[in-house]
């Protein structure tokens, strides 16, 4: 997986909205989390939230994605190699948990539930969690509409459309998981003509070519619809909410799941 992460740190500055929060999504997690006093865990090392709270704990299981997309450390932020389901954070000792597309980066419902698990953890007992979400529809969307939509401008970024065309393809459930090598065959099939597909859209080439990245790809994302999520959640945690996170493109797939009261295991 860290392979996966290192090749994608090449053409971070490539990618943009619903990947990366835009700045309505980061108000989002400071409005529904009130993290100004906070003492927070960052889940990855995500720059756009790398400001939030009082002091920061970032953890991410790639020390290329810490040496290359961190801010730094501070006296007050820094950022360890560390794997999220077994995090290297005391047990009940943090404000606030936030992540941004961490449960997409987890293939199987098994574990998230683990994250879930990790996160009610290390909460302190009024702790708070905020994790952006690329949740799927119920029902796969149909790859021609996906087509036909993008082609007519549509679809507000090429990120946006590579999650389009990832959740025509999610598997079942439990895991609603698709290989990221399958989203670019699955691209390639729809879009062959990638000159055609710039002409339409405004897009750059080079843009359009960071879907390359997940030819050779081992990693394996899911797009689990919100309620199922939500629901999964409610085994750890009494207050389990969702919340928009504004209306950028595929914001409406893209809310914040806001965890409270997080359930002791004994
Ligand atoms: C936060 S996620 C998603 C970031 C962004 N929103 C996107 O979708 O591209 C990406 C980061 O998570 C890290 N990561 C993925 N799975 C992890 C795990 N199980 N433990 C620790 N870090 C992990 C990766 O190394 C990467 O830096």
């Amino acid at each position: 997986m860290t392979d996966h992460w290192n090749a994608i740190r090449g053409h971070w500055q490539l990618l943009g909205p619903p990947l990366r929060p835009p700045a309505e999504a980061v108000e989002t997690y400071e409005r529904e989390l009130n993290l100004s006093n906070a003492h927070v865990v960052l889940l990855g090392v995500t720059p756009e939230l790398a400001g939030l709270g009082a002091t920061m704990t970032a953890v991410d299981e790639s020390s290329a994605m810490i040496a290359g997309i961190w801010p730094g450390d501070t006296a007050l932020r820094k950022a360890i190699n560390g794997h999220w389901l077994d995090l290297p954070i005391p047990n009940t000792s943090v404000d606030a948990v936030i992540g941004d597309g961490c449960l997409s980066a987890l293939g199987l419902s098994t574990e998230r539930k683990a994250l879930f698990a990790a996160i009610a953890g290390v909460l302190r007992t009024d702790g708070r969690a905020g994790l952006r979400l690329f949740a799927g529809p119920e029902t796969p969307d149909d790859p021609a509409e996906v087509r036909a939509f993008a082609l007519s401008g549509g679809v507000s970024t090429f990120h946006e459309l590579k999650w389009r065309v990832a959740m025509t393809a999610t598997g079942d459930a439990p895991d609603h998981a698709i290989p990221v090598r399958t989203i670019a065959e699955r691209f390639d099939a729809l879009f062959p003509d990638r000159e055609e597909l710039s002409a339409r859209t405004g897009w750059d080439l080079p843009v359009i070519g960071t879907i390359d990245v997940y030819r050779n790809s081992p990693a394996i994302y899911s797009f689990t619809p919100a309620p199922t999520l939500v629901s999964e959640a409610e085994a750890f945690f009494g207050d389990v909410r969702i919340a928009s996170t504004g209306g950028y493109g595929l914001a409406e797939r893209c809310p914040l799941l806001v965890l409270r009261a997080p359930r002791r295991r004994r």
